[in-house]
């Protein structure tokens, strides 16, 4: 520590000051956070710097050639090191930011496998110093969450072609947390008996059924199935095999491997069980049957954050020399609660993991056009990281027949986003039916999510022993990566590629034709029942969720409710065979 502030000290005395840019600034903090006072000068700030990556527009052109059915290369992936070469920053860009850290003092470490990511940690003293910053401790009144931010920074002038971003500055923690998407996870509690309709409970074999998934044993044991798991929500080996028991007796021997990252673990407590990654485990596993699962625990390192964790679960990934094919998230969060510069970090990050020939699915959120959950808005909401084009949203339907969306299905348009070719008649051609309706409420130009949906209500599972029900989209995308996991089983033993990034297939006629449009719902984000916990004055904003409208309506098509519509096995199979 001594000799790292003489250092600084010589420097800085070597050195005349560079010109500044501010380089990103928000006019105040997000809706609930006061500013209480200055950083403490010696508080360690764990800090990043995003690299301008070398050709992320050349990586698009690579990763939609190798995805899209119509093209030469279409099942290409890419290599490691294709990735990399267009992803690592040129060495003047690293020489640049490096020599800039170097003189002051800093030692950084690179954090990404194509190394466009820097970690180091400095005192918030020496951020406000060289980021020409001003670290505060803002504290959020209703969650208590506290954070220390920047309304702003700048960077040397001559940088401003070398740093993407720095983080965390002006970026806020999610109020709400990193929380899975669903609103109401309670098990109901001590119930025995299973109830035998699929219309009110959802099981395997109810899934079977609805969407001909087959029950025979996948053989490909490089074809690995990645359910992420944050926020300290752990998957229970002893629960899944009591839900497997109950309701999948022909494959009761079942288990998933862990892998942890940033401090993660995954203790087998039974109590410390989570509702989201035994919900995410028991409809991959209880799914995807004979698929190699694999939970990744990603932990709390990060603890204001939790972005943090979404970079690290990808560059973890792309670390690695064979990626898994199938990945499903059932966390996420507003679009707005994060910069449009680290948004777009994020989702070139799922563009590398695409272009590898990973299934990147995430679930769209539980609170319709209201956002990730159930909230008062004026304008509709748009969720993270639905908004991002190289990823594939997963939406909620609920009952058999007919099959419709769920009204907490989120579904909209992303402000960060522009609609990728690949929807663009698709988009188009729901805003002609849609007319006026909810004019002004959504952005017109945004990329319109989600792209699929399935089942996701009512969905019976265990944990801690218990068996209830759960529902939401966080049932939903695991169950279709379930299934996108099986046909790649299929297409690997016959010698093809897997899916790898969904999109541009699943919107050509070929794959539209594998989906079951759903026509009917819509996606307010109301709670069928008011809040457990009535703050008396917030029941009438339970009342007018949906922006006060009544969101979006499933239509004939593509619609920001259900997407493309729900899956079938065989259809996609066949499909997918003759690409
Ligand atoms: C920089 O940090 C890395 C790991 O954090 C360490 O291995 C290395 O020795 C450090 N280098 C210097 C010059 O301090
Ligand atoms: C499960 O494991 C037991 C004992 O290891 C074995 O006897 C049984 O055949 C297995 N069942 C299945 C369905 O694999
Ligand atoms: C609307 O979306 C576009 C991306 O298509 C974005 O550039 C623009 O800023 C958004 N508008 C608003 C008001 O957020």
């Amino acid at each position: 520590m001594f000799s790292f502030l003489a250092l600084s000290l010589l420097v800085s005395l070597a050195v005349a000051r560079p010109t500044m840019v501010v380089h990103e600034r928000i006019h105040a903090a997000p809706a609930g956070f006061s500013a209480m006072h200055s950083a403490p000068a010696s508080t360690m700030l764990n800090m990043r710097i995003a690299l301008k990556q070398n050709d992320i527009s050349g990586l698009e052109d690579a990763l939609m050639a190798v995805s899209d059915p119509a093209s030469a290369l279409y099942g290409q992936h890419l290599t490691k090191e294709q990735v990399e070469a267009f992803v690592r920053p040129k060495p003047e860009t690293m020489a640049a930011v490096n020599a800039f850290l170097v003189e002051n003092g800093i030692n950084a470490t690179s954090i990404s496998p194509a190394g466009d990511w820097l970690a180091f940690s400095i005192p918030v003293s020496k951020a406000n110093d060289i980021f020409e910053s001003d670290y505060t401790v803002f504290s959020h009144a209703e969650t208590g969450t506290s954070a220390i931010r920047t309304l702003g920074y700048s960077i040397p002038a001559s940088l401003r072609g070398a740093i993407d971003l720095v983080h965390p500055t002006i970026t806020f923690p999610n109020t709400i947390g990193l929380k899975p998407s669903f609103s109401a996870p309670v098990p109901t509690v001590g119930k025995r008996q299973v109830p035998a309709s699929c219309s009110s409970t959802i099981t395997p074999a109810c899934l079977q059924a609805l969407y001909g998934i087959p029950t025979t044993r996948a053989t490909q044991s490089s074809n690995i199935l990645a359910v992420s798991g944050f926020i300290e929500q752990y998957a229970n080996q002893a629960d899944l095999t009591q839900f497997l028991r109950a309701l999948r007796t022909d494959n009761t021997n079942a288990t998933f491997t862990t892998q942890l990252l940033d401090g993660g673990s995954n203790p087998q407590t039974r109590s410390q069980a989570g509702v989201e990654a035994n919900l995410d485990i028991q409809y991959t596993v209880g799914i995807a049957t004979g698929v190699p699962t694999q939970f990744i625990s990603v932990g709390e390192n990060f603890k204001d954050g939790a972005l943090e964790g979404f970079l690290d679960i990808i560059n973890a990934l792309l670390a690695e020399s064979n990626p898994p094919t199938v990945l499903t998230t059932s966390y996420g969060q507003n679009e707005n609660t994060i910069s449009r510069s680290l948004a777009t970090q994020l989702c070139n990050a799922y563009m590398q993991l695409g272009a590898r020939g990973t299934t990147i699915l995430f679930a769209s959120g539980d609170g319709g056009v209201a956002g990730s959950q159930s909230a008062r808005c004026t304008t509709f909401v748009p969720t993270f990281p639905s908004g991002c084009p190289y990823m594939t949203s997963v939406g909620a339907t609920q009952g058999i027949n007919p099959e419709r969306a769920a009204s907490f299905s989120s579904g909209g348009f992303s402000n960060y986003f522009a609609i990728p070719s690949y929807q663009a008649s698709a988009v188009a051609a729901f805003k002609t039916r849609l007319g006026s309706t909810n004019s002004g409420k959504f952005n017109t130009t945004g990329r319109g999510f989600p792209d699929v949906s399935a089942q996701g209500v009512n969905f019976e599972v265990v944990v801690d022993a218990q068996t209830g029900t759960v529902s939401g989209t966080s049932a939903s995308s695991p169950l279709f990566a379930s299934i996108v996991s099986l046909v790649n089983d299929r297409l690997i033993a016959a010698g093809k590629s897997p899916l790898g990034f969904l999109n541009p297939f699943l919107y050509s006629a070929a794959g539209t034709a594998t989906l079951t449009d759903i026509t009917a719902g819509n996606n307010p984000g109301a709670l069928s029942s008011p809040p457990s916990i009535c703050v008396c004055s917030l029941v009438t904003d339970w009342r007018r969720t949906g922006c006060s409208t009544n969101g979006f309506t499933a239509t004939t098509g593509w619609d920001p409710v259900t997407g493309l519509g729900t899956p079938n096995f065989a259809l996609l199979l066949n499909a997918a065979m003759a690409l």
